[in-house]
């Protein structure tokens, strides 16, 4: 391997190495992220986030994948992981592509014609500081996060935008794969990447489903949602009629809570 290649491995796996960290796996241990390397050489991030019912896990590839996706980007040209790659994130990159992935090591990967990993440039920033009043201003956020998309299954469009106390606001859409049990709705997408990028305080999630104007969320997202942010405001859009507003915890009442699974000590 030429050395710049192997200076890049290392700046990358450097870059990466916070988010480990912020990986939520209180029940497995297993702290995991990955980088997503873009065709300009920006990179955005995604942790492991687990979730007391098991098999809602966000594994890092999909989380960040659906962060990238959500902020318009699909060009993805390379990862490189906290740990060996396994069959199924390639697979996935694989379908949701529709290139080939080819291992270079085995905590890197390369896409379709890419050859080898770019100089990283700045990082793909997933969130954005706001000031946002209105509920009408929150939702039309949404409405536009539905606009990315990616829906080759379903065609139904789905946004989200979750502020934060603190006035940052960070998007989500589902992004969905020919593999059904690793499409991600759009709320948990948002809520991964919140995870990956440190924000806990969440105040208020703005809710668009385009097609359907009673859409709520599913129980899969409620399940996730509660664990982390019980007491967040959920606003859905409901076209013309006004919003539905109601609590996180009051969408899932009597909720599974993973409290005696999680190691002593490890809490959100
Ligand atoms: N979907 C969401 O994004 N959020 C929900 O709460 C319900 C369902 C997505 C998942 C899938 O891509 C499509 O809508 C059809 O279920």
């Amino acid at each position: 391997m030429k050395s710049d290649q192997a200076a890049i491995m290392a700046s990358l796996r450097r870059h990466l190495a916070p988010f480990v960290e912020r990986a939520y796996a209180p029940y497995s241990q297993k702290k995991q992220a990955v980088i997503l390397q873009l065709s300009d050489g920006s990179w955005v991030a995604g942790s492991r986030v687990e979730n007391a019912s098991y098999s809602l896990v966000i594994p890092a590839a999909i989380n960040a994948f659906s962060t990238a996706v959500a902020m318009g980007r699909k060009d993805v040209v390379a990862m490189v992981a906290s740990d060996p790659i396994e069959r199924e994130d390639m697979l996935y990159l694989e379908r949701a592509m529709g290139v080939s992935v080819s291992l270079i090591c085995e905590d890197v990967l390369l896409l379709g014609t890419a050859r080898q990993l770019l100089k990283p440039t700045e990082p793909l920033i997933p969130y954005y500081p706001v000031n946002i009043q209105r509920r009408e201003d929150g939702l039309r956020s949404a409405g536009f996060a539905a606009q990315q998309a990616l829906i080759p299954e379903s065609y139904f469009p789905v946004g989200c935008v979750v502020l934060s106390k603190d006035g940052y606001m960070w998007p989500g859409c589902n992004v969905e794969s020919s593999d059904w049990q690793r499409v991600i709705c759009a709320e948990r997408n948002a809520l991964g990447t919140a995870i990956t990028y440190g924000f806990k305080n969440w105040s208020v999630m703005y809710l668009s489903c385009p097609k359907d104007p009673s859409g709520t969320p599913c129980g899969a997202c409620r399940q996730v949602m509660i664990e982390f942010a019980p007491d967040m405001e959920l606003v859905m859009d409901r076209g013309l009629e006004t919003p539905f507003v109601i609590k996180v915890r009051d969408l899932l009442p009597f909720s599974f809570t993973g409290d005696t699974l999680k190691s002593e000590g490890t809490s959100f």
